[in-house]
């Protein structure tokens, strides 16, 4: 979105003030902001006293090690429980934690008694395997009840999951095993997705046999059976599920670990080739995640049933499908496939089917409903929603206008949630009966948060200016490091503001203080939501043998906010012995193979050289501008001041044409 749009936008755009019957049955009230503007560690001990403790905690920050944070340091915890056993014992034991649907009908309601019963089973199984406290356990399943259990079950026993989305590749998948150094990893037989079963036992089976010579941290493959594939079978490494759960004990007692005991390892794209292992612990990061999710959804645990559309193996399926439903006690809805199958309005007849109240997704997703039209939608009854959420990329005011009219029948409230997987939970947001809300921005910090747009020197922007993007204090869900590199999580995050936290987005304030986000200021994408790194695709694309040289961009799309756009000179050896549909296709396919099918670069370009600076330096701000079919920007730093107009020339039809 240009800074003009956003101007314009400020000044005329419309206005949406909360109705008083929201207001009066509201959970969260503009008290919020003052009782944690008076005194904000306070305001959080008050938040994290509404979880179970085994045992208090006294101090609730200690930030003196500075930027490794401490919260509630010398509290003890179970999140297990917390998500778990105190509802059961509160008398919600008959209550549903997960109406969980499968993409081909099939559903299974699963209530509190009963999800804690299977956590319980699961967490004695991983013992029995010989996982404990501290180990980590990978998780490479589709969204179905197990992926769930086996989180609850990880955390339970005091291990450390590392969630990886099941549309990695095999070497995306061992780079993350290796680098936790996992035990054990959980995966399926397969998991449906666009109508058919999508194998991901063989990705596992893969990832184990890369690099025979350093032979893999895994112990054992404990395998879920759900689409009845034919899969390879290790003996003596590869287990069912199914025929182990049966033979554990079904009790098991929840301990209490330190409040910083590690809880999950979560891998995300930087601006290196390497994936961050972003790591969160324990009782900081359950307070954020209930308090966000209570008060911003506006949860009445009671009577509202709760949809985050997002895949557990992201951190929006940790914290939004997992971590705060179930500390809160509330219903939700897990679904397993993909919007559009088998047919267009599949989500909308969920919502028909359960009565979704409360509804979590990404712009993506909306302006793909957008484009295919509101009669798919207007066919199912959706008047069971009263709160719509968006997270994952700036939602532009055309796609929140329709989400609220469409899907929200013109009154339900739209929230636009700004948070990071490093932030663990969201930061910004608008709370639904409080704030009057303004389409296409962010708005305000969630109280107890602190939020800055700074300059490059570190001052703070005027109304009206844009900046950085800052966190100037420290959070209870904040990222603890990142996993084994002290040094990259300091360089990363904290060497540009000091103990202000850098989050690698630009952003703009308006003449009301509210927050417009402008994107990633640094070297990652954001494509349907999820982070890329032109770094990592480019290095997929060079590790390919046909490949010299390549430059990544993330080019605007209509749908997915970004797309991956690659522009590559081949070896001289093969320049020219394929067609270059041919070469790019394969390329294409290459990339999808190395990471996973969502870095599949939109379009690539075989060029003859790259716009470089003098120092070597690729220039993708102009080869953004080619990808985006934009006039190109200032060449006069270039080494060679033609080589925009070689590129150009070379391309099939110009910019815009598809590969
Ligand atoms: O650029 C911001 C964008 O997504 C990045 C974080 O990506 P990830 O760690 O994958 O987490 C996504 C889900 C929390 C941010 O740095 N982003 C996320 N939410 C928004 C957003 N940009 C604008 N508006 C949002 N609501």
């Amino acid at each position: 979105m240009s800074t003009n749009s956003i101007d314009s936008l400020q000044h005329e755009g419309p206005r949406f003030a909360p109705s008083p019957e929201f207001t009066a049955n509201a959970i969260a009230s503009g008290q919020l902001y003052e009782q944690a503007q008076a005194d904000r560690l306070g305001f959080w001990a008050t938040q994290a006293k509404a979880l179970h403790w085994h045992r208090d905690f006294t101090q609730v920050l200690d930030w003196s090690d500075a930027p490794f944070a401490k919260w509630f340091a010398d509290g003890e915890l179970n999140v297990a429980y917390n998500c778990l056993d105190r509802h059961v014992l509160a008398g919600n034991g008959e209550r549903i934690a997960i109406h969980w649907e499968g993409e081909p009908g099939d559903s299974r309601s699963i209530s509190y008694a009963e999800l804690t019963a299977e956590v319980k089973q699961a967490a004695n199984l991983l013992t029995k395997l010989g996982v404990s406290s501290g180990d980590t356990v990978a998780i490479y399943l589709p969204n179905v009840p197990e992926a769930l259990i086996s989180m609850l079950a990880v955390a339970r026993i005091g291990a450390i999951h590392s969630v990886v989305f099941g549309g990695f590749s095999a070497e995306s998948l061992r780079q993350r095993i290796d680098d936790a150094q996992a035990k054990l990893v959980i995966t399926a037989d397969g998991g449906w997705r666009k109508g058919k079963v999508s194998p991901l036992k063989p990705a596992v089976d893969g990832a184990l046999a890369l690099n025979k010579e350093t032979p893999s941290s895994v112990e054992h493959v404990l395998v879920v059976k759900r689409g009845e594939n034919e899969v390879e079978w290790v003996e003596g490494r590869d287990l069912w599920w199914h025929e182990q759960i049966a033979t554990v004990d079904s009790e098991h007692e929840a301990q209490g670990f330190e409040a910083e005991h590690p809880l999950f390892i979560l891998y995300t794209s930087g601006t290196t080739g390497k994936p961050k292992g972003i790591l969160h612990t324990s009782g900081g990061y359950l307070t954020q995640a209930a308090f966000t999710h209570r008060s911003v959804f506006d949860l009445h645990p009671e009577t509202d049933v709760y949809w985050c559309t997002a895949d557990v193996g992201w951190i929006t399926g940790h914290t939004y499908a997992v971590y705060g439903p179930l500390a809160n006690g509330a219903t939700s809805v897990i679904y397993e496939g993909t919007p559009d199958a088998p047919h267009a309005g599949r989500w909308w007849e969920i919502i028909q089917k359960y009565g979704v109240s409360l509804f979590y997704t990404a712009p993506t997703a909306i302006r793909t409903f957008m484009k295919l039209g509101r009669q798919i939608p207007d066919g199912f009854d959706l008047s069971s929603l009263r709160v719509l959420g968006s997270v994952g990329e700036p939602i532009n005011p055309e796609a929140w206008i329709w989400y609220r009219d469409v899907i929200g029948a013109g009154t339900a409230p739209v929230v636009d949630t700004w948070w990071q997987t490093e932030t663990g939970a969201m930061m910004i947001s608008a709370l639904p009966g409080v704030t009057t809300l303004k389409p296409g921005s962010a708005q305000v910090a969630l109280p107890g948060i602190s939020i800055e747009v700074l300059d490059e020197q570190g001052e703070p922007v005027a109304a009206g200016g844009g900046g950085l993007l800052v966190v100037a204090e420290p959070w209870p869900s904040m990222l603890r490091g990142i996993w084994g590199d002290p040094e990259r999580f300091k360089e990363t995050y904290w060497s540009k503001f000091g103990t202000k936290y850098f989050a690698g987005d630009g952003a703009r304030l308006d003449e009301d203080g509210d927050i417009w986000l402008l994107g990633r200021v640094d070297d990652v994408m954001n494509v349907s939501g999820h982070r890329l790194s032109t770094a990592e695709i480019e290095s997929a694309l060079v590790s390919h043998p046909m490949v010299a040289e390549s430059a990544v961009v993330g080019a605007a799309d209509e749908v997915t906010g970004q797309a991956v756009v690659a522009f590559v000179i081949l070896r001289a050896e093969h320049a020219g012995t394929l067609p270059d549909e041919e070469a790019s296709s394969a390329l294409r396919k290459h990339v999808a193979e190395q990471i996973g099918a969502i870095a599949r670069p939109r379009q690539i370009f075989i060029v003859g050289e790259l716009p470089k600076t003098r120092s070597g330096k690729i220039m993708r701000r102009l080869l953004q501008d080619v990808a985006e079919g934009r006039e190109i920007g200032d060449t006069t730093t270039l080494a060679d001041a033609d080589v925009m107009k070689f590129i150009t020339e070379a391309l099939p039809g110009g910019a815009g044409a598809s590969a």
